[in-house]
This record gives structure tokens, C-alpha cells and sequence, in this order.
């Protein structure tokens, strides 16, 4: 292929990628969402696919059920699907009992993100979580609040509970008419049509019912006495919520947002149609040096996301790697540039709904899975041709400690090398406090620590067990002034640890601790998240 044709077909891969995660709070349906919007991508054939897979996971934490777990969510870890010629990658955001720093990293891959409401529960603390972390980086959202099947909030104070909560301008593209009982189905206030709903019928192209204005008398024959709140809810909102534009909605500082019921696959196309239109393609991205336009001829990407034990036979580990520029093909050379090798691409996956399978090329905002011998690490950048480092895929501060204990300390090696490999994983991380040869574990979810301790049993044939401890705060610690970071360590000594990358981190047992030192050490900084080196 010449370079032209190859550039051109590039761009045009490009124009046709959407990248994007789902965010929400447990149980307000997001199994639910994957799986109707599989379904339109033709996926999967049958609904329960995705939902038997959730079923299947069990709530004790012995080992063999993690691994069955991690072995079932990874295969809907990334899901790829077509729908109307766009080639859509959904990256599935952990929730529940695995909800870990991956959750929080998926997000640092994706280009636009759908954030799903539960109608009778407004914004729940996971999403606000979640929220945080697509705010990093400006991720334009859309909103999809669901089960208005059930009664639920007033559609105005959820907007006002997202706006107070979310910091994001709602700009609503469908309108609820009626909730629960009175449900009668959305109205699309940009294409001017009535859709209606009927319980576990799934609306079809054509079913809606266009109408002139909001004087038309249709809607009074469809929605009897609800018409005229519907006239005056959409005067209300005209008159008081700003207009849909897209270059707000691509900033993120306003969201649009859906109305349905993911369960009766009502609303959900309304979303996913809009959806393909305005989610952005993939854009550029950064590198500690310049900017990666997607259309650059050569390719580049980032690994944000590690899996081990995929095969437990094997001990396999994948490296999920986001395609950032250019076109991967199958046994290209790519230069590793933290250990300064070339590294050869034989093998790569993509992840289907159900399935993996060998892929011989893939474009920018593509997901590719690389086999990977532990020399691969969160954070790590592999380019065709020149050194570049992206960045924004940090590691998160954690929430939850424990003190690990080394049951045989003739296993001290494996133990170390153990930890090392973990960390760099992302499973876990790892604080060594300045003042005593304490091992602290950090993690965004406790699950973290019972998968460390059977994967430290398994893999590296070490016991180890776990012992409280009083901390539920880290901080990693940046000074210009050399000298007053030295005294800061100095007088926080019982505070300060060191990370497995050798960062400075301020391990406190409160915010409230933490508001202290920060108002008592202005000159220093205490940061939230941190690059990989
Ligand atoms: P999650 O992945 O975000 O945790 O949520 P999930 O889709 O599993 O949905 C959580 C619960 O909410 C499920 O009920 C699901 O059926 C229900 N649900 C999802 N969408 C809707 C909707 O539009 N309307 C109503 N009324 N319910 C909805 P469950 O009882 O926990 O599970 P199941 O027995 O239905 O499988």
C-alpha cells in the first residue's frame, strides 16, 4: 500500500472510531445499557448474554473465584461492536466488589464517557468518583438517566442534583413524559418526535411520531391528559436550560442527556444514534514533548490496563495498549521506550463481546490486547519511530491500607519480587514508610488486597497476611524548595513513605489531618494522582 492510500485510509478508520466507557453507580444499570447497546451492534444475538456473565460472579473471595471472575470480566472488559458503519469500543469500568484502580485508569483511555442516572436515586458517590476522574482530562459525557419505568425524582431536580453535584450544565435532548405507572414514553426535542412507550416493546425505526409543534394536536390524541405538562415542561426548560452545543458538550463542561429504560430498550437507541454523531473520534493526545495527532502515519500508543491469569495454565498477562496514532499491524516492530528494546507484536487480540481473537491490524482509539512476560508496565509508551512518554494515565491515590506481613521471612525474595511485579501491574501499591521496614499496601478497592494475597500465594508460592492499620489517606508530595521539602519530611517523619517508584507519599489517618498539613506547608504540594515514571 502506498503512503498515501495508507494515510487516507487512516483517517478514515479514525472518523469512523468512537471510544467510550459507561460510568455509574452499582445497580443503576449499566449490565443492563452494555447489553441492549450490544445487542443494536449486533454482538450479541440474545438478551442475557452479558447479564448471565454478572450473575455467574459469587460474593466470597477465595482465590479460585477471583480468578474465575477475572477470567469472566476480562473477555467484557473491552468490547467492540459495530453499529451503522461506526466501529464502537466500549471499555467496561469495574463496579461492585471489583471496583479497583483499573476502574479509575479505563477512564484515562476512553474519549467520551456515558454516564448512567438512576431516576429514583439522582448522583450516587461512585459516579461522582468517576466524575472526578473524567474531569481530568475534560471527557465529554452524556447522560442517559434511566428506569423511568419506576417512579422516581422530578426530571428538574435531577438536573439540579447533577449540576450541584457534578459541576456539568445539563442540556436535556429527550424529555420524560410522565414516570412509573404514568410513563408514556420521551420526547425528542431535536428531531421534534414523540416516541412511545409500550413495556418490553423495543421501539423500531419509524415507530415516532413526528409533530409540528407543541401545539399540534397529536400530542393531545397520544398523551391525553399529559400533553399540556409536556407543553409546559419543554416552554420551561427552552426558556431556562441552554440549547444543545456541541463545543460545550466536547470541553465537558455540559452534558447531554437521554431519558429511557435500559431494561425495556427504550430511549437507548435515541441515545445511541446521537451517540455516533457527536462522541468525538478519537483526538490528540499528550506526551511529555508535543502532541500525538491520531492521523500521524506512525504508530503510537499507551498501556493503561495489565491482566494477569487470563489462562491461569499459562500465566499469561495481557497489556490492554490504546491505540494513540497511526496503524498497528501484526508482527510490527515497536520500540518499549522505558527499557530502551524493540519489541516485536506477533500476537495481539481484540476483545469481542464473547470472544478473543487475533487481529491483524488495528487504528487509532483501538484497544489491543499484547501478551506480555512482566516486562510491561502501567504507563508504558511503544512507538513505531520516535521517543515520545504520553501521559495522563496516573496512578490514584489509594483509600483503603493494610500492613502486609511476610508469614516466612526465608521467602523475603519472592516477596519483594512479588510486590515489585504487582505494583507495576497496577494491582497494587506499595509504601515503604521512612521510618521503619513496614510494607503498607494501598488500594482504590479492598478486593485489591485479597487478589495481592492469593496471587502472592500462587505465583510467587509466598504466605503473607495482612495486619490493620490507621490510615485512610495518602497524598504523593512535590516541593520546588529542596529545603523546605526536607523539613517537611523531617517533622512528618511517622507520615511520609516512599513508593515502589520512589516517591515522596504523606500517609495520613484523616482528610481532616491532611487539611491540616496542607494549611501548615503552603510552599508544599500534595497531589492526588501521579505519573508513571
Ligand atoms: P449495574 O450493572 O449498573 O450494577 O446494574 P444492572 O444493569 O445490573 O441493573 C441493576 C438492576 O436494575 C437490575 O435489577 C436491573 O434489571 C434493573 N434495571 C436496569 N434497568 C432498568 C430499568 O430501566 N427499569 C427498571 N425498573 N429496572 C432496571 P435486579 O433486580 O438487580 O436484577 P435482575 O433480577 O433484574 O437481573
Amino acid at each position: 500500500m502506498t503512503l498515501i492510500n495508507e494515510n487516507y485510509e487512516i483517517k478514515r478508520e479514525i472518523a469512523k472510531r468512537r471510544t467510550f466507557a459507561i460510568i455509574s453507580h452499582p445497580d443503576a444499570g449499566k449490565t443492563t445499557l452494555t447489553e441492549k447497546l450490544l445487542l443494536f451492534g449486533g454482538a450479541i444475538q440474545q438478551a442475557g448474554a452479558v447479564k448471565s456473565r454478572k450473575s455467574r460472579k459469587n460474593v466470597t473471595s477465595d482465590f479460585l473465584s477471583i480468578e474465575q471472575e477475572r477470567g469472566i470480566s476480562v473477555s467484557t472488559s473491552i468490547m467492540n461492536f459495530n453499529y451503522k458503519n461506526y466501529e464502537i469500543n466500549l471499555l467496561d469500568t469495574p463496579g461492585h466488589r471489583d471496583f479497583s484502580e483499573d476502574t479509575y485508569r479505563v477512564l484515562t483511555a476512553v474519549d467520551c464517557a456515558v454516564m448512567i442516572i438512576d431516576n429514583a436515586k439522582g448522583v450516587e458517590p461512585q459516579t461522582k468518583k468517576l466524575m472526578e476522574v473524567c474531569r481530568m482530562r475534560n471527557t465529554p459525557i452524556i447522560t442517559f438517566i434511566n428506569k423511568l419505568d419506576k417512579e422516581g425524582m422530578d426530571p428538574l431536580d435531577i438536573f439540579a442534583d447533577i449540576e450541584d453535584k457534578l459541576q456539568i450544565e445539563c442540556t436535556p435532548l429527550t424529555w420524560p413524559i410522565g414516570m412509573g405507572k404514568r410513563f408514556k414514553g420521551v420526547y425528542n426535542i431535536d428531531k421534534k418526535e414523540l416516541g412511545l412507550f409500550s413495556p418490553g416493546y423495543t421501539p423500531q425505526n419509524g415507530d415516532g411520531i413526528i409533530i409540528n409543534d407543541l401545539n399540534d394536536y397529536a400530542l393531545d390524541r397520544e398523551l391525553k391528559n399529559q400533553a399540556d405538562k409536556l407543553r409546559d415542561d419543554i416552554n420551561l426548560i427552552q426558556g431556562a436550560a441552554e440549547p444543545f452545543d456541541i463545543d460545550l458538550f466536547l470541553k465537558g463542561t455540559h452534558t447531554p442527556v437521554f431519558f429511557g429504560s435500559a431494561i425495556n430498550n427504550f430511549g437507548v437507541r435515541e441515545m445511541l444514534d446521537a451517540f455516533i454523531l457527536i462522541a468525538p473520534q478519537p483526538g490528540y493526545r499528550k506526551t511529555l514533548t508535543r502532541d500525538v495527532f491520531p492521523e500521524e502515519p506512525y504508530l503510537s500508543g499507551f498501556v493503561f490496563k495489565i491482566q494477569a491469569n487470563m489462562d491461569p495454565a499459562h500465566r499469561d498477562r495481557i497489556a490492554f495498549f490504546r491505540i494513540c496514532s497511526g496503524k498497528f499491524k501484526k508482527g510490527m516492530k515497536v520500540k518499549h521506550h522505558r527499557i530502551e528494546k524493540d519489541i516485536i507484536i506477533s500476537n495481539a487480540t481484540i476483545f469481542m463481546a464473547q470472544e478473543r481473537k487475533n487481529i491483524t491490524h488495528a487504528y487509532p482509539g483501538d484497544i489491543i490486547g499484547i501478551y506480555n512476560h512482566g516486562t510491561i508496565k502501567i504507563g508504558d509508551t511503544f512507538t513505531e519511530k520516535e521517543p515520545l512518554k504520553f501521559v495522563g494515565i496516573p496512578s490514584f491515590a489509594p483509600e483503603h491500607f493494610r500492613r502486609v506481613i511476610l508469614k516466612n521471612p526465608m521467602k523475603m525474595k519472592s516477596f519483594l519480587k512479588g510486590l515489585t511485579q504487582l505494583a507495576e501491574e497496577g494491582a497494587i501499591q506499595v509504601f515503604r514508610p521512612i521510618i521503619n521496614n513496614d510494607y503498607i499496601l494501598g488500594a482504590v478497592g479492598t478486593l485489591q488486597f485479597d487478589v495481592t494475597i492469593a496471587r502472592l500465594k500462587n505465583e510467587y508460592n509466598v504466605d503473607a497476611e495482612y495486619e490493620p492499620i490507621d490510615l485512610c489517606v495518602a497524598r504523593w508530595i512535590t516541593c520546588d524548595n529542596q529545603n523546605k521539602l526536607k523539613d517537611f519530611k523531617k517533622q512528618n517523619s511517622s507520615s511520609i513513605a516512599m513508593d515502589s517508584e520512589g516517591w515522596i507519599t504523606f500517609l495520613t489517618t484523616s482528610e481532616y489531618q491532611l487539611g491540616f498539613a496542607v494549611k501548615a506547608w503552603p510552599d508544599v504540594e500534595f497531589h492526588k494522582t501521579r505519573e508513571y515514571n
